[in-house]
């Protein structure tokens, strides 16, 4: 059957095409094929995530992680550590989409300005006070100081920290709608590159003296 393209019944169809099209971007991970998929880490072939454990080798060990009962050790520079528990460390979250991080802050402590490329995140502060900020892609800055109970959203992509503004230490618990949400750290992406940008990029980029950058440079040079 052939329909005219005036018809309402061909404007519909586009219509609905139109709005059916950019379905795929509103997801994080793509939905998986199967139960569950516990990851090989091991596997020499490389496909969008872990080629799955064979099933009559999967215990219920698998579903199960206690990599976030220790308290992190905050003695580096920032003062805060990150104990992931994303497909790496927990190979059962492999193909499911979501992922957790434990974010131990001694006082004072920042996890510093970052971006995570594949996923939104979520938190709730456990422990202490914690300065909670971001920037739209408008350069609009959001933020707000939390404590216990409290919860926050950062939209996927964009840049943000969270700072303990508190007296004792701190503690929250981040989740994403990615296993592997990845993190670029922007102290680190952009000082401490292999090989390094540029200096006269980043001198042009921040509108400082070549010193200023290999200053900030030898921070993070290990
Ligand atoms: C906090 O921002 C985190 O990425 O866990
Ligand atoms: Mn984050």
């Amino acid at each position: 059957m052939i329909i005219p393209s005036s018809s309402p019944f061909h404007m519909l169809l586009c219509l609905v095409v139109l709005l059916l099209l950019p379905f795929p971007s509103f997801s994080a991970d793509p939905d998986p094929l199967q139960d569950f998929c516990i990851a090989n880490l091991n596997a020499s072939i490389s496909v969008n995530g872990f080629p799955c454990k064979p099933a009559s080798e999967v215990t219920s060990d698998d579903f199960f992680f206690d990599g976030f009962t220790k308290e992190g050790n905050t003695s580096s520079i920032f003062g805060a550590h990150i104990t992931p528990g994303n497909v790496l460390s927990f190979p059962g979250l492999n193909t499911l989409g979501i992922s957790m991080n434990r974010v131990d802050f001694a006082p004072g402590g920042l996890n510093p300005p970052h971006s995570h490329p594949r996923a939104s995140e979520t938190g709730v502060v456990v422990k202490g006070k914690l300065l909670v900020g971001f920037v739209t892609t408008g350069n609009v800055y959001h933020s707000k100081v939390l404590s216990a109970g409290q919860m926050f959203v950062i939209p996927r992509g964009l840049v943000h920290f969270q700072k303990n503004v508190g007296k004792k230490k701190a503690l929250a618990f981040t989740a994403f709608n990615s296993h592997l949400a990845g993190s670029a750290v922007l102290p680190f992406n952009i000082f401490a590159s292999k090989p390094s940008i540029p200096d006269d990029v980043l001198t042009k980029a921040f509108q400082v003296e070549e010193y200023i950058i290999d200053a900030i440079k030898s921070k993070f040079s290990s």
